[in-house]
């Protein structure tokens, strides 16, 4: 980035909350208790009230980069108490695309990165730049809510390549008032850049990102609450994702990412906690496909500078924790608690060691697709857990619904259920799949994921399409990557994802080998979940949300066990198969092989003639 702005150092002015008004004392090394199932608990409340009495709040938290898997929730207790307590926690809530450009232009879109076009953190296949050229500056959740009747406000992250030198071209559009964080300081956490409405960029030297950001949440809360119609307000810390360190703010490639810096107060914490060791942490044996499976065994070294870069992503939380509770205390002295949702999640997971990692996102494994993801507000039963699939695809069509608007025929996902009467009707008719998908490159954070000049370390041919399907009957990932190699893990068996079992049903050796996956054939499965992705890969709208009917006319299939039916054994062996012809660093059409599946049509010609 050349010609940098030159900012203003401007104090905050006011002081800064120390987090402590409503606190407990302080997070101490013992894990606090996790979200626990409870028993549902009953409402009836409406989401959007019929008497005329004004329409629900909503506050939406979107942290960057914390993940469910590695425990984080272990660490945060006010989030805990506020929200696990007091709301709903989605057990298996999922990213579509596991990195932070395209899986916000998602949600804020309520559209998978196929139909935003937006694959990437930097131009030319994303960024801030691409959000703009692709037409959604002028279409998108805030201008929606806006027209909705709703004031709009946002505060933090928005996207990445949003900067200081093209944040008025054009400014973001939607928002009664913002406050962006810009690149290229984003992530300097002791050195974060926020640009305020119209105004110009303000650097904040020497402050914490997330206490600057804290104080600015709470001033916009204060004047959404102020406002006479219902408001969006949302809420997008840095934390914990990891700090930029630039060694010359001339030169945008002199970059490197080190661990998160904690606010001074939460320094000290947890020191002994360290990265759950799951069986597939650091395994003795390579596991993946592609670069993954050429990864070495990490050293004990870099085991013991991962498990400090995990302690402090843990201490970076805190200060998000105590946020949450601010901002629960602003409403409730306000009176609004009960007329405002919460919502709390991550733009996408984040793995540290699992087979053989280096600190990351960007792969189709649980710890980087699986976001927490909390629901707190009027009707939203508390306590409680659900089980029911959910993406980031969901979120813009529940946000619809809270408003009282009717979906957009082009949002690619469902509302998530919220009361408990919605919960019980959504269980068991939900769809059972998410469509994960990726473009680009891959890369490690971290001193001991560096290249050998100490630059980054990207791995190319990380372009990939893949299914989550999560039912009663099955838990199943399956992937089809560029480099024309298959993963398929059955979750049901091997949680941890280390036996691909595509290899061995592609063997034709091993057909009749008995290999099953839930009580059917592997290579049945196998067939129905490529048919699947074949659709889902290109879908929009509706196709998203019922992918079985395209492939199934007659409506008489509805899910994967449904198409196990022997009567379609023939058709599924003959389907097209998903493929792609090369790679590509972006969703380029020509590279992904076969668009279209072959329909199933009933062979009984005596119905046709
Ligand atoms: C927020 O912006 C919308 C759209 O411009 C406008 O209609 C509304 O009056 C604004 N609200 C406030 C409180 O200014
Ligand atoms: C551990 O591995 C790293 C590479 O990831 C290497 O730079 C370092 O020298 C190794 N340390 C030891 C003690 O072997
Ligand atoms: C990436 O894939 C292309 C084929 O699409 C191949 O030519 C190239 O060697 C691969 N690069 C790496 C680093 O694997
Ligand atoms: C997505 O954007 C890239 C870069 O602008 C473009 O080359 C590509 O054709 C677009 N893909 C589709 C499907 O529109």
């Amino acid at each position: 980035m050349k010609g940098l702005l030159l900012l203003a150092v401007a104090a905050l002015g006011q002081g800064l909350p120390d987090g402590s008004a409503f606190a407990d004392p302080s997070p101490n090394n013992n894990p606090n208790t996790p979200p626990q199932k409870v028993l549902q608990q009953d409402s009836h409340s409406p989401l959007a009230p019929s008497d005329g009495s004004q329409r629900p709040n909503i506050v939406f938290i979107l942290v960057d980069d914390q993940d469910l898997q590695m425990d984080s929730l272990l660490y945060t207790p006010r989030i805990n108490r506020h929200l696990a307590q007091q709301g709903t926690f989605y057990a298996n809530h999922f990213v579509t695309t596991a990195l932070c450009c395209p899986s916000r232009v998602s949600l804020w879109t309520g559209k998978q990165a196929h139909n935003t076009n937006v694959t990437e953190i930097y131009p030319p296949y994303g960024g801030y730049p691409k959000f703009v050229a692709e037409g959604h500056n002028d279409n998108w959740l805030p201008l929606w809510l806006q027209a909705g009747g709703y004031d709009t406000y946002y505060t933090g992250k928005l996207f990445n390549a949003h900067t200081v030198d093209n944040y008025d071209a054009p400014f973001v559009n939607g928002f009664n008032a913002s406050d962006f964080v810009l690149d290229p300081y984003t992530y300097q956490y002791r050195r974060p850049v926020y640009q305020r409405n119209r105004d110009a960029p303000v650097n904040y030297h020497g402050q914490h990102t997330v206490d600057v950001l804290a104080a600015k949440t709470l001033g916009l809360l204060d004047d959404a609450l102020a406002g006479e119609r219902p408001f969006f307000l949302g809420v997008a810390p840095v934390a914990p994702h990891s700090n930029l360190e630039m060694a010359d703010e001339t030169d945008t490639t002199s970059f490197r990412f080190s661990a998160p810096i904690p606010a001074s107060r939460h320094q000290h914490l947890f020191p002994e906690a360290r990265v759950p060791r799951t069986p597939n942490f650091n395994p003795d044996r390579p596991s993946g496909v592609n670069w993954i499976r050429r990864l070495p065994q990490q050293n004990a070294s870099s085991v013991a500078y991962n498990d400090e870069f995990y302690r402090n992503r843990l201490r970076a939380l805190q200060a998000v924790d105590e946020l949450v509770e601010d901002i629960v205390g602003r409403l409730e002295r306000a009176h609004a608690l009960d007329h405002t949702y919460l919502f709390y999640t991550s733009d996408n997971g984040y793995h540290i060691g699992q087979h053989r990692l280096h600190p990351g996102k960007e792969c189709g494994f649980e710890e980087d697709i699986r976001v927490p993801m909390f629901v707190r507000g009027p009707g939203v039963p508390a306590g409680h857990e659900v089980d029911s699939v959910t993406t980031h695809i969901d979120l813009a069509p529940t946000l619809f619904r809270i408003a009282g608007l009717a979906p957009k025929e082009e949002f690619d996902g469902t509302a998530m259920p919220l009361t408990a009467a919605e919960i019980e009707a959504d269980r068991g008719s939900r769809q059972e799949h998410v469509n994960v998908e990726y473009w680009g490159k891959a890369g490690f954070e971290g001193a001991f994921g560096r290249a050998a000049d100490g630059g980054p370390t990207t791995f190319l041919n990380n372009t990939y399409k893949a299914l989550r399907v999560v039912s009663p009957r099955f838990n199943l990932y399956y992937s089809v990557w560029c480099s024309d190699e298959h993963q398929l893990y059955d979750l049901t068996v091997d949680p941890y994802q280390l036996h691909n079992l595509y290899p061995d049903i592609a063997n034709p050796q091993n057909k009749g080998r008995g290999i099953t996956i839930g009580g059917h054939p592997a290579d049945q499965v196998a067939s129905r979940l490529d048919a699947l992705l074949m659709v889902l890969k290109s879908c929009q709208g509706a196709t998203c949300i019922r992918p079985w009917q395209t492939l199934h006319p007659a409506g008489d299939v509805a899910s994967l066990q449904d198409a196990l039916e022997g009567r379609f054994d023939a058709f599924y062996a003959s389907q097209v198969r998903v493929e792609y012809g090369w790679c590509e660093l972006g969703y380029i059409v020509e590279a992904e092989g076969p668009q279209v599946p072959r329909i199933y049509q009933e062979t009984h010609w005596s119905d046709w003639v």
